[in-house]
């Protein structure tokens, strides 16, 4: 009986809190309760149904909601689904704003990094505080996950699993032909690549996508400074960081990177990469693990058929992006179906099963890497060192609000995609963008800036 009563206290001060005029709901619930208080708790709890919009829509990312769906089933929740097609969420961010502008916000919805503070500024999410204290998620998430979902002291998300963006892949029938080891530095990628192109093979399966080129750029400039470099360059942005020797050398790497790309430039989805690399047409790819989960779809076996591996230059270091999701508040009266779902979303057991089809590892600090393939293990386990070796991901939304990161993955794109734009000008026209960000605010609000205190 003190669950309705907890939720209802909680509603009426989330409601004085946000002043968005939910206080007639409030009441309402309230009388519920005492309705509800003669009668004996049922013992299921009654069937809900909930919108969830997300963008998880390749053969493999189907299958990790497929799982979500069966198993908020087996809890009487029904998932209505809301796939949105574009990789790294690129429409689903669009069609989120859209929707919550006419006031039609879906239940839940894959919100992912500083995007979580934007919204949750706004006052529109619900505060997943009460399930959080009652699974005790500080005791078994990882503390950087644990800041990713905390908003001003409040539990905005749930966290589903970590994905490492500095993924290398390689054909290990064509490795072994041409006797080649993957690359560890930059140096040795050129070495494989120049052979692999010699013998007639397409050194890097690499789309020229905006969002894809620009996470190329990320595991460069991780490569070439580490971390703290890293995130001077892409969460504070300063300007300094942008005008640095370090960004010339990456942005250079990036043009000789893309002399190994397929001649014909193309904006394909990155389905399409991970099907050309799994049908032998490129010896290696850099991708999100996300890719490994989409490999098995081609029939591609990790260990036998390809290889994983940090990028080049980045081995000691994540490069990450988290999967999460967050609860639009609306009238309240999905409240409990809501809280029951992320009380799911983060039991050992969803972890595991849900990142070994999504290609990611459990956000736990205590999941089990004996249960995981050779890829997730190292990804879990370098995670797992802690914040001195993780980098958040400018485009996966981890290291600064959506208006600088479409701002700063567009310059980039331009550069790539024009050979006529020099290293210079591209580092003049980021630090511009840059003092001009800063202007407005001192670091995004939830950036994954591990200096800055809450
Ligand atoms: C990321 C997301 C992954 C995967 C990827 C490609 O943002 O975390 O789950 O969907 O985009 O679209």
């Amino acid at each position: 009986m003190i669950g309705p009563l907890v939720n209802a206290v909680r509603v009426s001060s989330a409601c004085l809190r946000s002043g968005l005029g939910r206080c007639a709901l409030v009441s309402g619930l309230l009388a519920s309760f005492q309705v509800g208080a003669a009668t004996p708790a049922p013992s299921l709890p009654a069937p809900a149904s909930l919108q969830v919009l997300h963008w998880w829509t390749s053969a493999s990312e189907r299958k990790a909601a497929d799982l979500l769906a069966a198993r908020l089933a087996e809890e009487r929740i029904k998932w209505q689904d809301v796939a949105i097609p574009g990789g790294a969420g690129i429409g689903a961010g669009k069609v989120l704003k859209g929707r919550v502008l006419a006031g039609d916000a879906p239940e839940v919805t894959q919100m992912i990094g500083v995007s979580i503070a934007e919204w949750a500024d706004l006052g529109l999410l619900l505060e997943l505080d009460n399930v959080a204290a009652a699974g005790n998620w500080s005791r078994f998430l990882f503390p950087s996950i644990e800041e990713l979902v905390v908003h001003r002291k409040h539990v905005m998300a749930v966290p589903l699993g970590i994905h490492r963006v500095n993924t290398l892949y390689y054909n290990r029938a064509l490795f072994a032909r041409l006797k080649l080891a993957p690359p560890q530095t930059w140096a040795e990628f050129e070495a494989a690549a120049s052979r692999l192109r010699k013998a007639g093979i397409q050194p890097l399966a690499q789309s020229s996508e905006a969002w894809q080129v620009a996470a190329l750029f990320e595991n460069l400039v991780l490569a070439e400074s580490g971390p703290a470099f890293y995130r001077e360059l892409f969460v504070q942005r300063s300007p300094q960081a942008a005008a640095d020797g370090r960004t010339a050398e990456a942005l250079r790497r990036l043009r000789t990177v893309k002399g190994w790309m397929r001649r014909q430039l193309d904006e394909r989805p990155w389905t399409q990469v991970v099907a050309a690399f799994a049908q032998g047409r490129a010896g290696m790819m850099i991708m999100g693990d996300w890719a490994r989960a989409e490999l098995a779809e081609h029939g591609a076996a990790l260990d036998q058929d390809y290889g994983c591996a940090a990028a080049p230059g980045t081995a000691p270091y994540h490069l990450y992006s988290v999967d999460t999701l967050a609860m639009f508040a609306g009238d309240y009266h999905q409240m409990q179906a809501q809280e029951r779902m992320a009380r799911l979303l983060v039991t050992p057991g969803l972890q595991a099963d849900f990142n070994a089809l999504k290609g990611g590892v459990p956000v736990r600090r205590d999941a089990d890497p004996a249960r995981m393939d050779s890829c997730a293990r190292a990804s879990w386990t370098t995670f797992a060192k802690g914040a001195a070796v993780q980098a958040p991901s400018l485009v996966h939304r981890m290291a600064t609000d959506e208006v600088s990161r479409d701002a700063i993955i567009a310059e980039l794109h331009r550069y790539f995609l024009d050979d006529h734009v020099g290293v210079a000008e591209v580092q003049r026209r980021l630090g511009a963008l840059f003092r001009l960000f800063n202007l407005k605010s001192q670091g995004a609000p939830g950036a994954q800036d591990t200096d800055r205190r809450r």
